[in-house]
């Protein structure tokens, strides 16, 4: 039987600012093509994870692999991670097509390509017609949008996504919630999509992880979680929850 190694590997992650633990030996896979949700309440370590698998931030202790190989030693830009973060952390002085292009400019594979492909992505997210904007002459969506065409137009093995609908209206974060959806299925991308909202996770993950105070508490699909949650606790965060709003 072939046995599939995991694209992302995070082994007994622990980290703690001034003596409080925010990660509590944390330890999960993330499979190729997988859309894998991290659902927690605010404060429980989400996003603090993320800046450790992206290099922004340093464990205590903990292994993190990808594709087997341990990539704790790298830096950010050699990780072949994207982020997509919640602020989405647009140039608010650059052009919609300066923003998708800049980072590409930086790299020498993709230097003189840069505005191809950066063009490329940006019709791919059906925006081609907002190149020359800045992001304040746009929607919330379309600058969630462009930040996401931002991470794609990179092409990393890995696209981590920090809580990035929950800023946006109701009306645009259900457009954006069937937009992700569609996108990782062209482009077949590995997502790590944190949130704090339970129908959220539950809409869009192959499984998701429940968090809580640091720890994992559950990683299942959203069916198995629903039918059998692990504990008390995911029983009353996720489940009630999404029994009260259905
Ligand atoms: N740089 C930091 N220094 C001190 N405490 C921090 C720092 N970053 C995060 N924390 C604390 O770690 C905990 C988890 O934060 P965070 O990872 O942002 O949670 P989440 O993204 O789930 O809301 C919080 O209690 C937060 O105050
Ligand atoms: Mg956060």
């Amino acid at each position: 039987m072939e046995v599939l190694t995991p694209k992302l590997s995070v082994r007994n992650l622990c980290k703690s600012y001034d003596n409080k633990i925010v990660l509590n030996n944390l330890s999960f896979d993330l499979m190729e093509g997988e859309f894998l949700s991290i659902l927690g309440p605010s404060g429980c370590g989400k996003t603090t994870l993320l800046r450790i698998l992206i290099g922004l931030e340093k464990a205590d202790s903990g292994e993190i692999l990808k594709s087997g190989t341990d990539i704790s030693g790298l830096s950010s830009f050699d990780r072949g991670m994207g982020i997509v973060f919640q602020n989405y952390a647009l140039f608010p002085n650059m052009t919609v097509l300066q923003n998708v292009q800049y980072a590409l400019t930086l790299r020498k594979d993709t230097k003189k390509e840069a505005k191809n492909i950066a063009m490329h992505t940006l019709e791919q997210v059906g925006l081609l017609d907002q190149i020359n904007k800045k992001p304040a002459q746009l929607s919330g969506g379309q600058q969630q949008r462009v930040a996401i065409a931002r991470t794609l137009a990179m092409n990393p093995d890995i696209i981590l996504l920090d809580e990035p609908i929950s800023a946006l209206d109701v009306t645009n974060r259900e457009i954006m919630k069937a937009e992700l959806k569609s996108l990782q299925k062209k482009f077949h991308a590995t997502m790590l999509f944190i949130t704090h909202d339970q129908e959220e996770a539950f809409f869009l993950s192959d499984r998701i992880m429940v968090m809580n105070s640091g720890n994992v508490e559950q990683l299942d699909t959203p069916h198995s979680i629903y039918q059998n949650p692990a504990s008390d606790y995911v029983s009353s965060f996720v489940v009630d929850q999404l029994d009260k709003k259905y």
